[in-house]
Formats: C-alpha cells, sequence, structure tokens
C-alpha cells in the first residue's frame, strides 16, 4: 500500500515594510505592499506533515500536538481546498496519477519557536501548511503560485516561501490574483546582514494581528496616510537599498517603518499596545549606539523593528552583532538573546522533503 505522505518546513519572515490592513476579509488582500527578509537557521520554523488517506473520514489538523478546529470556509479549510483542487485539476490531465485529490488529510504541525506572540508564527506556519500538501500533491507550481494560497492562510506567509529579501506586492485586481510574494533579493545578494532575535515576552499576545488590524482600518486615520503617501515611496526605496547593499538607508527606513506602524496602533481607536517597556528600552539603546557610530563614521550600525508583539528583532552587518548582543545582555538581563546570537536567513526556497 502507498503511503501519501510529505513533510515541509517553512522559516519565519519579519518585515521590513510592514503589512498592516486588509482590503478583503476573506481573499486576505492587503491595504499596502509589504517586505520583509526571511531568517534562516532552525530557531525559528514551523514544520509540517500532510498525508492524505482513503480511511480518514475529515481533514484534521493538529498545531503543536493540540487538535485546531478546521472550520468549514475558514482559513485553514481555504488553503487545504485550494491546494486539493491543483491536485484535481492535474489528476484529470494525467489519467496515470494517482486520484488522492478526494481523500481526506491529516496535517501535524509543530513550531520551534512562541506561537501568536508577534514572532511571526503565522507567516511560517501558514507557509509550512501550503508546501507540505504541495509536496503531498507533487505540485509543479512555483514558489509564487503558492504565496497566492498562503496568503488566504495569513498575509504575511505568502513572503515565507522565498528565502532572502521577498516582497508582497499588494495587487488590484478584486479576485487577488495579482497580490502575490516575489523575491527582491536572495540571501547570497547580501550575506552581510544578519538578524538577532531578542525575546522579551514569550506569551501569546493580546489582541491578534488579525483584529487589530481590522480595528485599525476601521478606525484609523493615519493608516488612510501611511496607505497613499508614505509605504509605495518606502517600497521603492528599500528595494533600491537593498539591491545597492545600502545599509544605512536600509536601517532608516526599516526603524521609521516599524515606528509608523506602532503609530498606527496608538492611533486605532481603542488603542492597541503592542510594545512594552523593555522594547522601548532596546530603542532607546539602538538609538544610542546608532547616534555615537554616526558620530564616528557616519554610519548606522543597526536597525530594530518589532512586529505585533513586544520582542525585538534587530538587523545589522555581521561585524556587529557581537557588540550588540553584549550590551543588550548587559542592560537587559530580563530579554532573552537566541543561544547562537547569530541568527541568520538564507536564500533557501521552502521545499517539501
Ligand atoms: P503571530 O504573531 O505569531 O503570527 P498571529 O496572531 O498572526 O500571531 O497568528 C497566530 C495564529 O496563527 C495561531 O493562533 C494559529 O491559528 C496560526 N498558526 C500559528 N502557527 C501555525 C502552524 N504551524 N500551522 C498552522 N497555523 C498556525
Ligand atoms: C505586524 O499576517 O499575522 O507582522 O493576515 O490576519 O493572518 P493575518 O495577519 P498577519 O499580520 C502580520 C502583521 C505584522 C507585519 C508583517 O508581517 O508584515
Ligand atoms: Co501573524
Amino acid at each position: 500500500m502507498t503511503v501519501y505522505q510529505a513533510t515541509a518546513s517553512a522559516p519565519v519572515n519579519i518585515a521590513c515594510i510592514k503589512y498592516w490592513g486588509k482590503r478583503d476579509t476573506k481573499l486576505i488582500l492587503p491595504t499596502n505592499s509589504s517586505l520583509s527578509v526571511t531568517l534562516d537557521q532552525d530557531h525559528l520554523r514551523s514544520t509540517t506533515t500532510s498525508r492524505a488517506d482513503p480511511s480518514f473520514e475529515k481533514d484534521r489538523l493538529w498545531l503543536n500536538g493540540e487538535e485546531d478546529e478546521i472550520k468549514e470556509g475558514g482559513r485553514l479549510a481555504t488553503c487545504i481546498k485550494e491546494v486539493k483542487s491543483l491536485r484535481r485539476q492535474l489528476e484529470e490531465k494525467d489519467a496515470s496519477l494517482p486520484k488522492i485529490s478526494g481523500y481526506p488529510v491529516h496535517i501535524s504541525s509543530h513550531n520551534n519557536f512562541p506561537t501568536a506572540a508577534g514572532l511571526a508564527s503565522s507567516a511560517s506556519g501558514f507557509a509550512a501548511l501550503v508546501a507540505s500538501l504541495a509536496a503531498l500533491y507533487q505540485l509543479p507550481t512555483d514558489a509564487s503560485r503558492l504565496s497566492l494560497i498562503a496568503r488566504q492562510g495569513s498575509g504575511s506567509a505568502c513572503r515565507s516561501l522565498f528565502g532572502g529579501f521577498v516582497a508582497w506586492q499588494m495587487g488590484e485586481k478584486a479576485d487577488g490574483s495579482d497580490s502575490y510574494a516575489v523575491q527582491v533579493a536572495p540571501r547570497e545578494h547580501w550575506p552581510d546582514v544578519h538578524a538577532l532575535i531578542c525575546v522579551v515576552n514569550d506569551e501569546k499576545k493580546g489582541t491578534s494581528s488579525t483584529s487589530g488590524m481590522q480595528r485599525t482600518v476601521e478606525t484609523s486615520a493615519l493608516l488612510q496616510h501611511r496607505i497613499a503617501h508614505v509605504v509605495p515611496e518606502r517600497m521603492r526605496a528599500i528595494s533600491d537599498a537593498i539591491k545597492a547593499r545600502d545599509f544605512d538607508a536600509f536601517a532608516r527606513i526599516t526603524m521609521q517603518d516599524s515606528n509608523q506602524f506602532h503609530a498606527v496602533c496608538l492611533d486605532t481607536d481603542p488603542p492597541i499596545f503592542y510594545m512594552n517597556d523593555v522594547s522601548r528600552a532596546i530603542i532607546a539603546l539602538i538609538v544610542e549606539y546608532n547616534r555615537v557610530a554616526l558620530a564616528n563614521s557616519g554610519k548606522l550600525k543597526a536597525a530594530y523593528t518589532y512586529d505585533a508583539g513586544p520582542n525585538a528583532v534587530i538587523y545589522a552587518p555581521k561585524e556587529n552583532i557581537k557588540e550588540i548582543v553584549e550590551l543588550i545582555v548587559k542592560y537587559f538581563p530580563q530579554a532573552q538573546a537566541f543561544k547562537d546570537p547569530f541568527a541568520l536567513f538564507s536564500g533557501k526556497d521552502v521545499q517539501g522533503k
């Protein structure tokens, strides 16, 4: 008897230009384009195994060992349905393929880092889910096509199908067919940029990204300004900075965009606070570190960014990482830097194995 099973793993990505806001909540179409770096190494990953079997009664999913309900019409159901339909099309074209698209699937996923704590678990989680199903069904589909499906699980997930520097183009069409991820540059293009993750708090956040951004769309005037007048230019400028390996420009834009994202959260009614006192103190430390660096060399040495949670991600050229870890550990014994301070990212695309 043939066993139809596949495993895939995907890393998280941390945005430099933040996605925050949907123009279509069902299809998950964003109000602005975004750009991120896919982390590498094994610190922050989701690993997902999918199995199709005619003896299963229905599709089921376990997350970190606990069953998660697959709600009809929900995001998990949509992703599974979309991948199955690609398989069905293949089976219709090639009669020699085993007809497994009709079998129910059992899916088991594990995150090796805190789930729903603002470390982008929904990004690695839905990217790994879609990649494992695509491997199970042996789809000849490219990463951008799969990113269209992962996007419908969690917006940020579409960017984790690629390694390196990745843009999610917001698109214009109502059906979402032009809202997918593209690689701006592979990891090898700029290997000198490293990411340091400082876990300030690993508990589940109070406001999920999904509900937080919806509230922002409904209540924030600042978001409208950001969408129309800030992000388009920043997307161009940061893509240019990446292409030119210009860390100074990359760092400036990344910090500005993190600041504006958290300002937009504060402009939401009722306001959302994702950063805490430790997060803000880490910002102050990096600002001071950069001030001294600017005075000495005319160059910035690090960039902070925060997602929807209190945990800091610091991007910096490799030569500065040791110094930054020493600073953080000195001033913030309560923040825990990952054991291997060189929490890198790579250009490897997600692949089933
Ligand atoms: P985060 O900041 O961690 O991305 P979100 O609020 O965006 O937090 O999303 C968290 C949700 O993402 C979880 O409650 C769960 O529904 C989903 N999720 C996280 N990891 C996985 C995974 N490995 N597989 C499937 N879904 C996942
Ligand atoms: C702050 O992708 O988690 O991390 O699409 O509702 O699942 P949903 O939201 P999600 O939002 C991520 C927000 C962010 C910024 C970013 O990753 O671009
Ligand atoms: Co998320």
